[in-house]
């Protein structure tokens, strides 16, 4: 083999190679992330939750969430993060908004932005109630983290 086929060569490994790994990880994207892990945190009731106020703040793992009633009965968990530059947002409940003080973004009650800079929604987090003790369980994925 001369030299010029030996460096054809190893192009074409290399080229298959790389093709393979953009494969593998569009088909296995777990093999290629961060470790991923789900973290659950009970938080209570919803009678021990929504008592005095529609809406709760939870700080955990040093990140802010708002969880709140809908007029709905609904329950929803918001990483309080604004997607505009991560200021900690507000939850308006006379506006039915959250709000955001540092640019004056506003997202509507399903964390859609409305108005100001932010493009992106707020970002939903994982919740449930459990069955037989009606606890709302909080899932935090600690991949995006
Ligand atoms: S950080 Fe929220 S509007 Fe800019």
């Amino acid at each position: 083999m001369n030299r010029r086929k030996f460096f054809d060569l190893l192009v074409q490994s290399l080229a298959i190679t790389g093709v393979s790994a953009i494969t593998l990880a569009g088909l296995f994207p777990a093999l290629f992330s961060k470790k991923r892990s789900i973290h659950k945190v009970v938080l209570g009731t919803e009678e021990e939750l929504f008592s005095d106020n529609s809406y709760i703040i939870k700080h955990i793992d040093q990140q802010t969430f708002i969880i709140k009633k809908g007029k709905d009965g609904s329950i929803e968990a918001f990483d309080a993060a604004c997607t505009h530059a991560g200021c900690p947002v507000q939850w308006n409940d006379s506006k039915n908004s959250f709000l955001c003080k540092c640019h004056g973004g506003v997202f509507d009650a399903n964390g859609s932005p409305v108005s100001g800079p932010p493009k992106k929604p707020l970002n939903k987090v994982n919740l449930m109630k459990r069955n037989q003790t009606q606890e709302i369980i909080l899932y935090l994925d600690n991949s995006h983290s």
